[in-house]
C-alpha cells in the first residue's frame, strides 16, 4: 500500500511511535453541580464518570486522560485547526455598550504549523484519540481542503483502511456578500471523515429528513417510511437545513468564538453515532458546542482545549443552560496555574454580611489590569458606565476546601441582560468558621478569585 511519509516519521529506518508524554497530573479547579462529580477522586472510575472540561495542550490532555478513559469513549468528534495559516480571535462583547461599539478581539489560537508539522501532529493526536475509543467506537474529524486529503491517508494508517466509513461533504450554506466575489469556483464545503475503530461501528442510527411536500412513491402511493435517509452530502437540499451559523448575521447561537460550529450539525453526529449515557469526547471544543449538544442529548462528555478563551466560552455556555449534570473544570498543565496572566492581574472586591446562619456576599468592585484595558477600543470603553459590565458571571464556593472551587452559587448574565445581580446569599447548616471563595469571570476570558472569611456564630 502507498504510504505518506512526513519528516520525523522514521528514525534510522525505524517508525517513531507516537510521542507520548508522561501523563501530566490533571488538577481539578472547579466543580459545578455538586461535589458528587468528584466522589472517589483519583480513581479511574471517578475520572470516567464525571463530565470534564479540560484545559491544556492536546498531547498533555490526552495522555492524562488515558489512565481513566482508554477504551471507554464511544464517540470522538474533533474540529481541529485545519492548517489554514491564520490567527483566530474571540470577539468579546461588552454588555450594555452601544450596539455599534466595536467588540474586543482576544486571540483564541494560531493555526500556522505548516503542513509537514501539521501532519506529524495530527498523526500523533489521532493515535491517542484512537486509544481512548471503545472497540467499534466512532471517530469524526472535521476539516477542509487544506488538510483533509492528507488526514485521510494518515487515518487509514492509524485506524487501518477497513475502519474508514464515509467522507461527508457539509455544504456551508448560501453564497452571498464577499464570498460571492471570490475568483474561481466558490469554496462552500467542509469535509468530515468518519472512521470506526476495528471496522464496524457499534452504534449507528440512521437520520432521516422529512419527505418533500406532495412526495409519492413510484407506484403513486404515499410514502410509508419515516422520511428520506440522510446521505453523505449534508445541507444540499431544501429539507436538510444545516447552514453554518458563520454565514448568519443574527444566529442566536453565536458567542463570538471565531470557528464555532452549529449545534444542529454536531447533534446529527451525536444522535447517529452515540447513545444516551455514552461518553463523547471533543479534544478541540472551542466555544463548547460538542459539550453543550452532549448535555442536551443526555450523553456524558469530555471536552478539551488549549485556549483560555475557549474554556471561558465553553464554561459560560454550559452554565447558561441552567439545569446541568455535574462537571469539573480541570487543567492538564499544572505549572500553568502558577504563571502570571500575560495581561496582568485583575482585582475583585467583595464583602460578606452574616445574619444568624444566613450569609450575604456583595460584589463591590472589579477592575481589569491596565494592559488588558488598553486592548479595549476607546469607543467600547466609553460605553462602560459600571464596573460590573466587565463581568460575565461569578461563582461562590461557600465552604471552600482543598483548592477546588465547588460552585454553590452561580450567577450568569443571560443574553441581553444588562445588569448582573451583584448579591448572593447562602444559609449555612451550622455554626463555624468558613472560607467563601468568589470567582469572577470577565468578558475578556479571564478569571479572578477573592477569599472571604465567614464566621457563623451559634444562635
Ligand atoms: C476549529 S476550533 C474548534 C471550534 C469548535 N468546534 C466550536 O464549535 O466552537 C479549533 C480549536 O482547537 C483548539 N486548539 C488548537 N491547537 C490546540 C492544541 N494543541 N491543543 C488543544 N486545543 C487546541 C483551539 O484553541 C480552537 O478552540
Amino acid at each position: 500500500m502507498a504510504e505518506l511519509v512526513w519528516p520525523g516519521k522514521y528514525r534510522d529506518g525505524v517508525r517513531v511511535e507516537v510521542a507520548r508524554r508522561p501523563p501530566a497530573a490533571i488538577r481539578v479547579e472547579e466543580v459545578h453541580g455538586g461535589r458528587a462529580g468528584l466522589a472517589g477522586e483519583g480513581s479511574p472510575a471517578a475520572g470516567a464518570s464525571r463530565n470534564r472540561l479540560v484545559h491544556g495542550d492536546v498531547p498533555d490532555v490526552l495522555a492524562a486522560l488515558l489512565p481513566d478513559l482508554a477504551g471507554r469513549v464511544s464517540l470522538v468528534y474533533v474540529d481541529p485547526p485545519f492548517d489554514t495559516g491564520g490567527d483566530f480571535d474571540f470577539q468579546a462583547a461588552i454588555p450594555g455598550a452601544p450596539e455599534d461599539a466595536p467588540r474586543v478581539a482576544v486571540r483564541a489560537y494560531r493555526d500556522a504549523r505548516g503542513l509537514d508539522a501539521w501532519i506529524a501532529w495530527f498523526a500523533d493526536t489521532a493515535a491517542l484519540l484512537r486509544d481512548l475509543l471503545v472497540d467499534g467506537g466512532s471517530f469524526y474529524v472535521h476539516l477542509d481542503a487544506h488538510a483533509a486529503h492528507y488526514a485521510k491517508v494518515v487515518l487509514d494508517e492509524v485506524f487501518g483502511p477497513d475502519a474508514f466509513q464515509r467522507e461527508i461533504v457539509w455544504r456551508i450554506g448560501w453564497v452571498s456578500g464577499y464570498k460571492a466575489k471570490s475568483r474561481g469556483w466558490i469554496r462552500n464545503h467542509d469535509t468530515l471523515l468518519f472512521y470506526a475503530k476495528g471496522g464496524r461501528p457499534v452504534t449507528f442510527a440512521k437520520e432521516y429528513v422529512p419527505y418533500p411536500p406532495g412526495y409519492v412513491r413510484r407506484d403513486g402511493k404515499p410514502p410509508r417510511g419515516v422520511g428520506v435517509p440522510v446521505d453523505d452530502v449534508w445541507n444540499a437540499h431544501p429539507l436538510d437545513r444545516l447552514d453554518s451559523i458563520q454565514i448568519m448575521s443574527f444566529s442566536g447561537e453565536k458567542v463570538g468564538y471565531p470557528t464555532q460550529k452549529n449545534e444542529a450539525l454536531v447533534a446529527r453526529i451525536l444522535r447517529a453515532s452515540s447513545k444516551p449515557g455514552d461518553i463523547v469526547l471533543d479534544a478541540f471544543v472551542g466555544s463548547g458546542t460538542t459539550a453543550v449538544v452532549a448535555e442536551k442529548l443526555g450523553r456524558r462528555w469530555v471536552a478539551c482545549d488549549a485556549s483560555p478563551v475557549a474554556i471561558h466560552a465553553a464554561r459560560k455556555r454550559l452554565l447558561s443552560l441552567g439545569e446541568i449534570a455535574p462537571f469539573a473544570v480541570e487543567r492538564a498543565d499544572p505549572a500553568a496555574g502558577d504563571r502570571a496572566a500575560p495581561e496582568g492581574k485583575r482585582s475583585l472586591r467583595a464583602r460578606v454580611r452574616v445574619d444568624g446562619r444566613r450569609a450575604t456576599i456583595d460584589l463591590v468592585s472589579f477592575a481589569l489590569a491596565a494592559r488588558a484595558l488598553s486592548a479595549v477600543p476607546a469607543a467600547t470603553r466609553a460605553g462602560v458606565k459600571h464596573w460590573s459590565q466587565w463581568i460575565d458571571g461569578y461563582c461562590i464556593d461557600w465552604d471552600h476546601q482543598a483548592g477546588v472551587l465547588n460552585a454553590g452559587s452561580r450567577v450568569w448574565r443571560a443574553r441581553g441582560q444588562a445588569q448582573l445581580p451583584l448579591v448572593a446569599t447562602h444559609a449555612y447548616a451550622g455554626p463555624g468558621r468558613y472560607v467563601a471563595l468568589v470567582k469572577a469571570f470577565d468578558v475578556l476570558g479571564g478569571a479572578t478569585t477573592k477569599a472571604l472569611r465567614v464566621d457563623v456564630d451559634p444562635p
